[in-house]
């Protein structure tokens, strides 16, 4: 039996599609615990390039059954959307299978979520406007509208009428918009409930009797620990928990029975959104990872900030999520950039930190403390041991590793599947 966590260890976009779809070929169930079609996982097989969004990248795989766990908030018009999507192009998402208990997205989330960000103007947070954040809102103040009310009629009218009765009242008097009329928003719940009657199990059984039975389950998360709400860059965040202890929540699986949490990394950083970024550069440097690293919010299609590699955020990452393992992706980007910076502590106005500031005001004003490092020339997109790579590849790994403060198990040196050494296999840990 194997329970293994995939988290995030950056600001998202660290490649956790690709590990879960490496991983996934290895395991039952893949299972989303957080989050919703604000992710955009890309994953590339045998040269076919797919853009996942609200499904788990384990959609992918062979054999895993994907599941959406408790703990997501599914739009049914994208997840019908990246469904057809997959199967016009000859995959096969007919094991999808749904928590009863997740959360749906309303259209009024998305149109609240457009609303608040303008409204907020320069402090907006930059969300992807999916309508994610409202969505999280609605089901902590327990207003919320769940998968399996979808198929009883009278209790769906009645959570979306008591629920519009005060967002209509937010949105006309406050954003000055037109009032929603509930029953179109019931119809809209209704035009899904066939399609989707299904796939809906008691998810939570399912994947405990699974483990209980020696199978083995992915938890794929999406976003990543510091857009987490509780132990990211709040308030720039999502509105979930990316984080370990936030995918045993999102899927019902005690943290008792979790064997491996898998930390993603880039070998540098980049982050989409509002916020503040301690290491990111302004320079031909940024520039030159933005356009080498192609990095470009697959969500959104905005481009991503990019910055050094950060340790001081591993190292906050490694302790919250309690990794036991690292997998350093896009290590291949960094091939003949003469000097690789690495950020070891920051100075705060004179003051150094070695660990993540408490204070917020303190982390906006966070400089970077680097220490550098020769970069290798040789392409490494070809190596498949850590062996083969060059020396000082294998240098630059083993100081991140010293300062991350946890081992690292795979390299990404490409964007293929095969792209990938592996030092230690999680399924056999
Ligand atoms: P996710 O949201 O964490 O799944 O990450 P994204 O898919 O949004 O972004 C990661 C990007 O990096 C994708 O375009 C991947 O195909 C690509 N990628 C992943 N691993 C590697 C790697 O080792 N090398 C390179 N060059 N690209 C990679
Ligand atoms: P994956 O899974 C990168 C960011 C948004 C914004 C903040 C809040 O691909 O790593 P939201 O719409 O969630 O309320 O936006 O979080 N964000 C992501 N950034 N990768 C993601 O997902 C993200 N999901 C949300 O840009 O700053
Ligand atoms: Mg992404």
């Amino acid at each position: 039996m194997a329970a293994i966590v995939v988290v995030g260890a950056q600001w998202g976009d660290e490649g956790k599609g690709k590990a879960t779809d490496i991983l996934g070929c290895q395991v039952d169930y893949v299972v989303k615990p957080n989050g919703g079609n604000n992710a955009g996982h890309t994953v590339v097989v045998g040269g076919e390039k797919y853009e996942l969004k609200l499904l788990p990248a384990g959609v992918l795989s062979e054999n895993a059954v994907p599941v959406l766990g408790n703990g997501v908030v599914i739009n049914l018009e994208a997840l019908f959307d990246e469904i057809d999507g997959l199967e016009a192009r000859g995959a096969n998402a007919s094991r999808l299978r749904i928590s009863a208990n997740a959360h749906v997205v309303a259209p009024y989330h998305q149109v609240l979520d457009r609303v608040q960000e303008r409204f907020l103007g320069k402090r907006a947070i930059g969300t992807t406007g999916r309508g994610i954040g409202p969505t999280y809102a609605d089901k902590v103040s327990r207003v919320g509208i769940r998968v399996q009310d979808i198929f009883d009629e009278s209790i769906l009218r009645q959570k979306v009428t008591s629920a519009l009765d005060v967002k209509n009242q937010i949105l006309v008097k406050m954003y000055n918009r037109k009032a929603i009329d509930p029953e179109q928003i019931v119809d809209y719940f209704l035009s899904y409930a066939d399609r989707l009657r299904p796939m809906v199990i008691e998810a939570e059984l399912e994947l405990n009797r699974a483990l209980d039975e020696g199978k083995h389950v992915l938890m794929e998360g999406g976003q990543a620990t510091m857009l987490d709400v509780d132990h990211g860059t709040y308030p720039f965040v999502t509105s979930s928990n990316p984080s370990a202890g936030g995918a045993c929540v999102g899927s019902g699986i005690g943290p008792t029975r979790i064997t491996s949490s898998l930390g993603i990394i880039k070998a540098y950083t980049t982050r989409v959104g509002a916020g503040p970024f301690p290491t990111e550069l302004f320079d031909k440097w940024g520039e030159f990872l933005q356009t080498t690293g192609g990095e470009v919010g697959v969500n959104t299609g905005r481009k991503r900030r990019c910055g050094w590699y950060d340790s001081v955020v591993a190292r906050y990452a490694s302790r919250v999520n309690g990794f036991t393992d690292l997998f350093v992706t896009k290590l291949d980007v960094l091939t003949g950039i003469g000097e690789i910076p690495i950020c070891v502590a920051y100075d705060v106005d004179g003051r150094r930190f070695d660990e993540m500031p408490t204070s917020q005001s303190d982390f906006h004003h966070a400089e970077p403390i680097y220490e550098t490092m020769p970069a290798w020339d040789e392409d490494i997109t070809g190596c498949r041991t850590f062996g083969e790579l060059p020396q000082r590849a294998q240098d630059y790994l083993n100081r991140l590793e010293e300062l991350s403060g946890c081992r690292i198990s795979y390299v990404g040196v490409g964007p293929g599947r095969d792209q990938t050494i592996v030092i230690n296999d999680v399924m056999e840990s």
